[in-house]
Parts: C-alpha cells; sequence; structure tokens
C-alpha cells in the first residue's frame, strides 16, 4: 500500500453536509464530509485534542465537530472553534488535522492521500467517454475480503478468463497468442496491453448475435497507478464494455472495489438487469478466487511463484510497484501496526510541507532508494 495517490473514498451521494461519514483505507481512519457550499473534504479522523473519532460526531456551520468535546475542525483541516476556550480565544496552532486534496469524478469523492505538491501528483484515470452519448454508465461499490494488489494483477491476466469465467465463452486469447509473451506497452504511471481474441468471448447472453459494424474483436487491460485499472472489450468499432476499477486498500486483507461499468451499444433500459446481472457474475467469480489466494498478499519475489508468457502484464505491474517503491512511498504495514494502539497515525497531507507542529504522527513508509523517500 503506497502513499501519494489518489484513493476512491465514497460515493458522491455518501459524502454529505448533514452527517460526517467515517472511512477506512489504508489501515487508517478517515471523515469525509462537506461544507455550506457542498465542497467535499476529507481530513484525518482523530480529535488532536484527545483522540475523538471525528466521523462520530456532526456537522455543524460546514465544520466537522468532534463529538468528545466538540471542537470544530474546518474542511481545510485547521481547528475554528474549541467550546471550552470561548468565541474569541486564541487557539492552539497545532490545532489542525490533515486535509487531503479532493476531486469529485464519476460520482465518486477521491482523495489525494500523500503529501505531494499538486503539480508532481499522479492523475486520477481520465475516462473520456464518461457523460458522452451513447455511453452509459453503471458505478458499483463492491468489498472485497482480499488484497487490493491480488484484485489488480487479476485485472491484469486474460488467462484465467477461460477458467474462472467459462461461461463467457472464454478463451481471450487464441493458443497460440497464449504461448507469447503479453505484449505490454508502458504508459505514463503504468502499462497496458491490447490484444485481438477469438470469436468465442461472449456467447452466452448471445451478444455476438446482436453485434453490428465493423468487428474490432481485441481487449485490453490497463493500469494506472497501484490501484486504478481499465479494461476495454471492443467487439466493434461501435459495440464496446469498457471497465474502471478503482481500488481502495482498506487494509492487507480487504479491499472496497468502485467499479463503473460501461457500454455503448444496447442501451436501452431494458437490457440494463440482464447486463448487471452477467456483470455481477463475472465479478463474483473473480472475487471466489481472489479470497482464497495464499498467500494474501503478493509474494515479495517473483521465485515465490511461476510466471509463464501470459502473467507478462503481472509481471510489469509488479516492477512498476517497485519504481514507487524506490521512491519511499510503500508504507511499512509491519511497523505501523505494532505502532497502532499506542499512536494515533495518519497520512502526511500536502499541508505538512508548509508548517510544521503536527500532532498526529505519520505512517511509517520503507526506506526509498531514489533519495525520495
Ligand atoms: S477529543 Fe475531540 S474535542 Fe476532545
Ligand atoms: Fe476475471
Amino acid at each position: 500500500m503506497y502513499i501519494n495517490f489518489w484513493y476512491p473514498i465514497a460515493r458522491s451521494s455518501e459524502v454529505t453536509a448533514d452527517k460526517p461519514l467515517k472511512v477506512t483505507l489504508l489501515t487508517l481512519p478517515f471523515v469525509a464530509f462537506r461544507d455550506t457550499a457542498g465542497q467535499a473534504h476529507v481530513l484525518a479522523d482523530t480529535c488532536v485534542h484527545r483522540g475523538g473519532s471525528l466521523g462520530a460526531g456532526r456537522i455543524k456551520d460546514g465544520c466537522v465537530v468532534c463529538p468528545y468535546h466538540g471542537w470544530e475542525f474546518a474542511g481545510s483541516g485547521k481547528c475554528a472553534h474549541v467550546p471550552s476556550l470561548g468565541r474569541d480565544a486564541k487557539l492552539p496552532a497545532r490545532a489542525k488535522v490533515d486535509s487531503y486534496p479532493v476531486q469529485e469524478k464519476y460520482g465518486i469523492v477521491f482523495a489525494f492521500l500523500g503529501d505531494l505538491p499538486e503539480e508532481e501528483r499522479p492523475p486520477i484515470h481520465d475516462i473520456a467517454e464518461y457523460g458522452q452519448a451513447p455511453w452509459k454508465a453503471f458505478l458499483y461499490v463492491l468489498d472485497l475480503k482480499a488484497y487490493y494488489e491480488r484484485s489488480m494483477e487479476n485485472g491484469l491476466d486474460p488467462i484465467h478468463n477461460e477458467f474462472v469465467h467459462p461461461l463467457q465463452g472464454a478463451p481471450m486469447l487464441s493458443p497460440e497468442r497464449q504461448r507469447q509473451p503479453l505484449p505490454v506497452e508502458d504508459i505514463p504511471w503504468g502499462s497496458k496491453f491490447y490484444v485481438p481474441f477469438g470469436d468465442k468471448l461472449i456467447h452466452d447472453t448471445n451478444l455476438s448475435t446482436v453485434t453490428t459494424g465493423e468487428r474490432v474483436g481485441a481487449a485490453g487491460s490497463w493500469h494506472q497507478g497501484p490501484n486504478q485499472l481499465v479494461t476495454w472489450i471492443d467487439i466493434t468499432a461501435t459495440n464496446s464494455f469498457h471497465q474502471y476499477l478503482f481500488e481502495a486498500p482498506v487494509d492487507e486483507n480487504s479491499t472496497r472495489l468502485f467499479f463503473i461499468n460501461m457500454r455503448n451499444w444496447l442501451t436501452e433500459d431494458k437490457h440494463d438487469k440482464r447486463m448487471e446481472d452477467v456483470t455481477l457474475r463475472v465479478v463474483s467469480e473473480d472475487i471466489a478466487i481472489l479470497e482464497k489466494l495464499n498467500p494474501v498478499r503478493t509474494p515479495d519475489s517473483n521465485t515465490k511463484e511461476i510466471l509463464l508468457p501470459g502473467d507478462h502484464a503481472v509481471v510489469r505491474y509488479r516492477e512498476w510497484l517497485k519504481k514507487w517503491d524506490e521512491r519511499g512511498w510503500r508504507i511499512d504495514v509491519k511497523a505501523l501496526k505494532a505502532k497502532q494502539g499506542d499512536a494515533a497515525l495518519t497520512i502526511p497531507c500536502p499541508g505538512r510541507r508548509e508548517s510544521g507542529n503536527w500532532v498526529l504522527d505519520t505512517v511509517p513508509l520503507l526506506p526509498g532508494t531514489a533519495g525520495n523517500g
């Protein structure tokens, strides 16, 4: 798990100005809420007075109010009012909690959990066709008892389709192609493959009989950063499924998936239920496999598994993770767990580069090698 990436926090509709929402990500607690202008904010959940959970509090005048002694924190993270000190009191300089940059896209509130300045931050994946006719989009939020890197790797693995999703009419790759290394190319912050598939990709829903237009017959997947995954299945020039997965690592054993499923054909409402049934069945087939993998986390060394040509995209993903290890962005989860319970920890926010005097400790990070750790 890494600092310095954008993470999905909640559906936009769950983040309100009525009640704070507590969420766990990267094993740590955060609170999300809206101010009076409707702007969403994500803060460290731990009150710096004596450790109250802001997410268990309430919202007043656009501030989140700690349930323990009523300290009020603005979206900036600064304490705006301490009731026991009175209205015009000078507040302690350290009365502030980490506040993270927020973006809302695709019906999701994202927070940048890290301290990089804006110009250095990796992007949230841009879905160019989102909101464009004739595309239709559905957002699903799903909980998975598995480590997010295992889930990401599953999305970068075309060979499993034949075995895990037999009703989908796999194999996606011809036997000849399965024996060659997947053609993986690098993109900004990640890598991708996009290859032709056999005629049998989709047959159980009879979709192949209603395809129109010039056949493309290609599909591929790519990752951007450690937790954003794209899969395109382009059946013809006008008949595609595009899937976007934004993964929130909750802890080392569980992940919340924000899954946007899009299609640009069969867009009449009468097809929605059937499409949803197929999609959720496929996802549940993946989840059944992922929740039983041993070890739960990806092994530290590739020698602890046997990786074949069809695993090429998985290998490249792991190489990208190493780059972020080198930058010193990987959380030292063992050290973190040893401290939790005795210390309140959080992810450093960008504000820590501008001012000192913070109460919460920041998460331990594994040392990098690129002079940035
Ligand atoms: S612990 Fe939050 S106000 Fe006291
Ligand atoms: Fe799958």
